[in-house]
């Protein structure tokens, strides 16, 4: 379970979260959208311990991530699965070796489990076959089903997805996407999945946060931001040019 409190972030004199405020429950599944550059992935960074916040909280089991020491900060990391916008794959390695790292970073686990742990994984993902090709000679859905499956490899707690599915055609995003809440379902994760994939990404999750000038301007069910008729969030949702948003 994750809670933030008063949640407060300066980059550069601008304020880019400004009191935000909320919880996830375990085995809950969060949406996190917003315009580019609303700070969606300053969040997520303050979440993972990737960033350190000007004031205000985060909460994992109740435990402040100020207040871990390195080890436990180390050891809820390693229960964190993420997936980022660049999946990032190590190029000289193959598919399996990709998977495989965080298992063996690990240590103590067995060349015999590693083989069946990442098998299994690559099977979920529909990478059955792909393990010994490397990242030039796969696609690029393929290549985000490896960062994925690299995610999932250690069975997270956690599970940061940071806009997984940008450049993907729209029948794979609509699989990965599927993927993604059957595997939340699966590991019954606490999951938070920032996506411009809008509408679709509402059939997957259980509450859709809108991220707005700093702060969470609607945190609620997906019905509930669909029949909203503040104008922001139907301009954010209809992706409408004429609106109370402007870009500059
Ligand atoms: N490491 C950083 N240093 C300074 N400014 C940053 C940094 N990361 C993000 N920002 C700024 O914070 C704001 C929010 O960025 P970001 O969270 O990446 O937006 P989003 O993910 O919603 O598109 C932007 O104005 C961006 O320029
Ligand atoms: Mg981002």
């Amino acid at each position: 379970m994750i809670r933030v409190e008063n949640l407060c972030k300066s980059l550069h004199g601008k304020t880019v979260l400004n009191d935000i405020s909320f919880e996830v429950a375990s085995n809950e599944f969060i949406a996190i959208i917003g315009m580019s550059g609303s700070g969606k992935s300053v969040l997520l960074k303050h979440l993972a311990g990737l960033m350190q916040a000007d004031s205000g909280t985060i909460r994992f089991e109740g435990k402040k991530l100020n207040d871990m020491t390195t080890r436990e900060l180390e050891t809820l990391r390693s229960r964190m699965g993420f997936v980022f916008q660049n999946g990032a794959l190590f190029d000289s390695m193959t598919v399996f070796d990709n998977v495989a790292f965080p298992l063996k970073e690990r240590g103590g686990i067995g060349r015999t489990e590693i083989l069946e742990r990442v098998q299994g994984v690559l099977d979920q993902v529909g990478l059955s076959d792909m393990g010994h090709k490397y990242p030039s000679e796969i696609s690029g859905g393929m290549a985000k089903r490896t960062a994925l499956a690299r995610a999932l490899i250690c069975e997270p707690d956690y599970l940061l997805f940071d806009e997984p599915t940008t450049g993907l055609d729209p029948i794979i995003r609509k699989s990965m996407l599927k993927l993604f809440k059957t595997t939340q379902a699966r590991l019954k994760s606490t999951g938070i999945i920032v996506s411009h994939d809008i509408p679709e990404v509402f059939d997957i999750v259980h509450k859709v946060a809108l991220l707005y000038q700093g702060s969470f301007l609607v945190f609620d069910k997906p019905e509930a931001l669909l029949k909203s008729k503040d104008p922001i969030v139907r301009q954010f949702i209809r992706g409408d040019i004429d609106g109370p948003i402007r870009y500059n």
